[in-house]
This record gives C-alpha cells, structure tokens and sequence, in this order.
C-alpha cells in the first residue's frame, strides 16, 4: 500500500501545463531534471497523459509506469491499469527508497491534491505565458515548505527562463 505521494509538474506564467493534449514547450535542462527525479521510481499518470506521450517514448524506461482509466477495458502496453486513485495507492508496494510520483495531467494532480497524501511537490516554474488549455490545480502552497533547487535562464536549447522548486510537508 502507498501511503504518501510526490507530484512533479512545470507550469507556465500562467500556471498552464498543457494544450490540446500536449506540451507546450521544449526546455532540455527540465526534462532532464524529470527523467533524474522519477527515474527507478512508480510514475502515475492520466490516461490524456499517456496518450499524449509519443509510443516510443512509452512506457517511460526504468519506471514502473501505471494508467489511471475510468474505461473498463483499458490497456496500455508495459503499464499498471487502475480505475481509481485508491485501487492504485492499495494494490501497489514500494520497495527500499522507491517513491510514487504522479505526474499528471490536470486531473490527476487534482486527484491526488484531494487526497491530503501528498508529501513533496516538484513546481518548475517557467517565466513566459503559453496560451494552455489545461491547468494545475490550484494548492495551498503555505502548507509547504518552498526550496529553490535550480535555475535555468534562456540559451540557445531554452527559450524561456525557469525555476525548480521542491515544496515539502
Ligand atoms: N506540464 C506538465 O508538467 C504536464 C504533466 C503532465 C501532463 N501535462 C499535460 O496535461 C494535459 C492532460 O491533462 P488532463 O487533465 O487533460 O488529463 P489527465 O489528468 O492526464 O487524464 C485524464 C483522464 O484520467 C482518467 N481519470 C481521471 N480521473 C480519474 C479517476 N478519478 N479515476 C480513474 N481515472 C481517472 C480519465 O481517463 P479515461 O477518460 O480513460 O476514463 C480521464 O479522462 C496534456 O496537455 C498534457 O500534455 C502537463
């Protein structure tokens, strides 16, 4: 059973973190700071989430990947399907140092938000505004404690400036 969550997410100016099923930026020094915090760890993510991954980056390596789908039959090649937050949180076991992640979309965040099991955020915050469709929930960030952990200003692989947070319970 997983008692106790961490949730990694980047946001634009506007709090944006998607449109139409997608991302909207690419910042290198960001995906690579996702791929080193999840890495080895259980990812949870949306089924809109695992659509808009492209195939041959799914299920993302060295994670176990799981799906949460409301659709009875759902199936996602290489991944955990579940129908609910909680079935998932019940049948899954973490081993030595392994954390859960969610790692959205939107409603997912939300989902996890609700459930008062979330420990430890992961917030980059991208200085530009995108124009999204989708949008992380809004969070009582006072409950937390807010620590910058790095700073990313424009170069030639990053057309925007951002900062990472951990914010932890
Ligand atoms: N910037 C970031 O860090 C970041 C990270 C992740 C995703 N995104 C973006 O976020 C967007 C997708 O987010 P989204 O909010 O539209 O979708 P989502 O949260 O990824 O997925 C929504 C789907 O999850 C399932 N679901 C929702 N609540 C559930 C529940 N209580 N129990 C079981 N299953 C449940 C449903 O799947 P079924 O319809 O199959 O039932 C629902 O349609 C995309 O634009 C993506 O690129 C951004």
């Amino acid at each position: 059973m997983i008692s106790a969550l961490s949730m990694i997410a980047a946001l634009d100016a506007n709090n944006g973190i998607g449109k139409d099923n997608d991302l909207m930026w690419n910042l290198p020094a960001d995906m690579q700071f996702f791929k080193d915090s999840t890495k080895g760890h259980v990812v949870i993510m949306g089924r809109k989430n695992y659509d808009s991954i492209p195939e041959k980056y799914r299920p993302l390596p060295g994670r176990t990947n799981v799906v949460l789908s409301r659709q009875a039959n759902f199936e996602a090649e290489g991944c955990l399907v579940f129908d609910s937050l909680a079935t998932c949180l019940q049948n899954l076991e973490l081993k030595d140092g392994q954390k859960a992640f969610i790692i959205g979309g939107a409603q997912i965040y939300a989902l996890a938000l609700e459930s008062g099991l979330v420990k430890e955020i992961f917030l980059t915050h991208i200085d530009k505004t995108y124009g999204a469709d989708t949008f992380f929930p809004v969070f009582d960030a006072t409950t937390y404690k807010k620590t910058l952990l790095f700073s990313q200003a424009i170069d030639e692989k990053h057309e925007a400036n951002f900062k990472v947070y951990q914010y932890t319970k």
